[in-house]
């Protein structure tokens, strides 16, 4: 007997984690007779992916779920149920206070649960379900690999999950309670989610972990793995043409690791390593295990094995403490190390996490005035480093049609946006382009040489993107 299918529409909050976890959700309910939709109006379960880490991301699911009361009434209007579920950082946080605030919602379920989705969203028919357990077993053993179909239509880049959880503490952050501790995936599993994203024709992998560089996976010979000898064994794989890894801590940025670098060229020069601030004693008060002169000592051990790398951070302004002599510390270390790219926040304060009730709280409006200061640094230097590639060539990776007519959209190996007059024929390969100008979140680049990637590449010019979205 024929089943009938049915509409999913995920909307993603927050991190690339979320992206991969939205994926994933994706592909437990497949065998359900799930089908990713781009249109929430036709959407039979609507899933909110959420994020929890500043209260700013937490409040635009509460937002979000106002606009789903009114879809869900059109919708039983038409004689068409809706079901709507709250997923990710904001569900584990929270759990059943969602359904109290919002009753609209059917389903909620933290981060440890997606494997369960399909019982989950069956059990939410006939009631209110909330799971937010941290249970015994590892989702990624239950999980079900995504079709080659389903990957071919995510794109040519992609993000694998390696490690999850944070045992670091920072006073700021709510990850170690809302994702637990960390937790490694064994190295045999990854590389074979890394194959079959391959064969259908992936050319770049992001691995991901919260506290990526932690990584300490059960190795091939049963021994225990580091991120470094993970990316050894994820270079051998043939076709697969670029590797990147994100977020990394500072104290887990090992030589092994380091040294990585220096050997392996799938690994792009490009690394995310956050610092939070440049002032000793606030970065004592976050809890960061670290001091800038240590920090500083890492990039200068990065740049001696890659001279060529970019890096890129994360900032925190107003964390309680933070004086203006503080804040002219972290100008300066943005100076120092001249990021190629950075983001930067007001601090949030948390609750349940020991930042939100430390003395010292700063402002609002000179937090606001700091942030605009910082990421006003930030772009310039940003700036300064794309127009310092400008008359070089780069080997960019052809992702997609651009917003222009005739126009190719890739990623360069430090990860900035790259432009191209092009043919559509180009889309997944890996193209020399001389770098002609320069924005300020862009390059325009063209053609220099022949292609160098696979001929028999699957992708089609005009294959749309699935729907799942980041907020
Ligand atoms: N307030 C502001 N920014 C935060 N981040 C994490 N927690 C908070 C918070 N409570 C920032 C950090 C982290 C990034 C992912 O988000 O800079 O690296
Ligand atoms: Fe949060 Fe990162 Fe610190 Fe872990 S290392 S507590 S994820 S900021």
């Amino acid at each position: 007997m024929a089943t009938k299918t049915k509409k999913l529409f995920i909307k993603t909050y927050g991190c690339q984690m979320n992206v991969y976890d939205s994926e994933r959700m994706a592909d437990a309910l497949a065998p359900r007779d799930y089908v990713v939709t781009a249109d929430m109006e036709e959407a039979d379960l609507v899933l909110l992916n959420t994020c929890h880490i500043r209260e700013k991301a937490s409040e635009k699911v509460f937002s979000e779920l106002g606009r789903l009361k009114k879809l869900r009434d059109r919708r039983a209007g038409q004689g068409k149920p809706t079901m709507i579920g709250v997923a990710g950082c904001v569900a584990q946080a929270e759990g059943e206070e969602i359904i109290e605030r919002a009753p609209v919602v059917d389903l909620v379920f933290g981060p440890q649960s997606y494997h369960r989705l399909p019982d989950l969203v069956q059990r939410a028919k006939n009631e209110h379900v909330v799971d937010t357990d941290f249970p015994e077993e590892d989702k990624f053993d239950y999980l079900p690999q995504a079709s080659k179909q389903a990957t071919i239509a995510r794109g040519l880049t992609a993000f694998l999950t390696v490690q999850e959880g944070c045992d670091k503490f920072c006073s700021f952050c709510v990850v170690p309670y809302t994702r637990g501790n960390e937790a490694s995936r064994p190295v045999s599993r990854i590389v074979a989610e890394a194959k079959a994203l391959v064969e259908a024709g992936v050319r770049e992998i992001t691995l991901l972990g919260q506290n990526v560089n932690a990584y300490h996976g059960q190795g091939l010979d049963g021994a225990d793995t580091g991120l470094a000898a993970l990316l050894f064994e994820l270079a051998k794989i043939e076709g697969l043409d670029r590797l990147r890894y994100t977020t990394s801590h500072p104290r887990d940025m090992n030589d092994a690791l380091i040294a990585a670098h220096a050997a392996l060229p799938e690994l792009m020069p490009y690394l995310h390593l956050p610092v939070q601030s440049g002032s000793d004693s606030i970065l004592k008060a976050m809890n960061r295990r670290h001091t800038r002169a240590h920090y500083l000592k890492i990039i200068e051990k990065i740049r001696a094995a890659r001279p060529d790398i970019a890096l890129s951070g994360d900032f925190i302004v107003g964390f309680p403490g933070e004086t203006d002599a503080d804040f002219a510390d972290t100008l300066s270390l943005v100076k120092e190390v001249g990021y190629a790219s950075a983001y930067s926040f007001k601090y949030s304060p948390r609750p349940g996490t020991p930042g939100a009730s430390l003395e010292g709280q700063v402002e609002p409006h000179i937090a606001s005035e700091r942030l605009l200061e910082l990421q006003k640094l930030i772009n310039e230097y940003q700036l300064a480093f794309n127009h310092s590639c400008v008359g070089k060539t780069m080997d960019i990776l052809l992702e997609k049609t651009g917003r222009k007519p005739g126009q190719l959209a890739g990623r360069s190996p430090f990860l900035q946006a790259v432009h191209v007059d092009a043919d559509l024929s180009l889309i997944g390969q890996i193209v020399s382009l001389g770098i002609k100008s320069a924005g300020q979140n862009s390059l325009y680049g063209e053609q220099l040489a022949k292609p160098s990637g696979k001929p028999d590449n699957p992708r089609q010019a005009d294959q749309p993107r699935q729907s799942i979205r980041s907020a």
